[in-house]
């Protein structure tokens, strides 16, 4: 039988972004980390740590965090970017400081550009990061977009041959699925996730878009009462959307 695994109190909440070692240690000298309710106040004892650990535990006060396997959806805002050390505006800035700070890291899902809008994930799990945007499991991802001219009716076809090719590349994209919403707006379902990709496509029907918004990732559509700047986490039916 697998054994339950026992980690040292001081080195699981480090991982977890609760401090150093000492700065934990310091917090369960003051009575501040509760199991149960009784506080654990030598953070060098070792811990079964089960998946009921993070409703059992209260560090000043609060549930712990998710051990891991943590799903975050962000309406990201147009303005930041999707990296952990470009200058100016990330989109880890949104997240709690503590979670920056996790071992295993947490990491976007793909990526969104700067001034791209809308659905995006994040997790610390490597795992399930992998299989979402492995190009073998063809997730489909849709867009809402703006185009600066008129669509002439020809792009639906072309982006559903399976032909379109993109300017420096060797292989024509995989066929994508366009609705006409009106002259200049659209949406458009990919299933590959290329560099810029839906920016690229437009552009190489004589096109350039103008705002680009995610609202769906396989089945898992941006919620309506989430606003920009907004994130929560996903339950364990939400994850299977995704893959649905
Ligand atoms: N395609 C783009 O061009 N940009 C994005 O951010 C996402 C898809």
């Amino acid at each position: 039988m697998a054994k339950t695994p026992t980690s040292r109190i001081d080195k699981l909440l480090s991982s977890m972004g609760y401090g150093s070692r000492n700065e934990v240690a310091r917090l369960a000298k003051a009575g501040r980390i509760t199991l149960d309710g009784a506080p654990l106040d030598d953070a060098t004892k070792r811990l079964t740590v089960t998946g009921d650990l993070p409703t059992r535990m209260r560090i000043n006060g609060a549930r712990l965090d998710p051990l891991t396997g943590m799903v975050i959806l962000l309406n990201k805002p147009l303005g930041m970017t999707c990296s952990h050390k470009e200058a100016g505006a990330l989109v880890y800035d949104i997240l709690p400081l503590r979670w920056r700070l996790r071992n295993p890291a947490i990491s976007t899902i793909g990526r969104l550009d700067k001034q791209t809008s809308g659905l995006l994930l994040l997790t610390d799990d490597g795992d399930l990061l992998h299989r979402v945007i492995s190009p073998k499991r063809h997730i489909r991802k849709t867009y809402r977009t703006t185009l600066a001219r008129p669509l002439d009716g020809t792009e639906k076809d072309r982006f559903a041959s399976g032909q379109l090719m993109l300017e420096g590349e060797a292989k024509p994209l995989a066929p994508a699925a366009l609705e006409m919403l009106s002259q200049t707006e659209a949406l458009l379902t990919v299933t590959e996730g290329r560099y810029h990709q839906v920016r690229r496509m437009f552009a190489a029907v004589g096109n350039h878009v103008e705002t680009l918004h995610r609202e769906t990732l396989g089945r898992l559509d941006l919620p309506e009462d989430l606003p920009p700047g907004q994130w929560r986490l996903l339950t364990t039916e939400e994850i299977a959307r995704i893959f649905a």
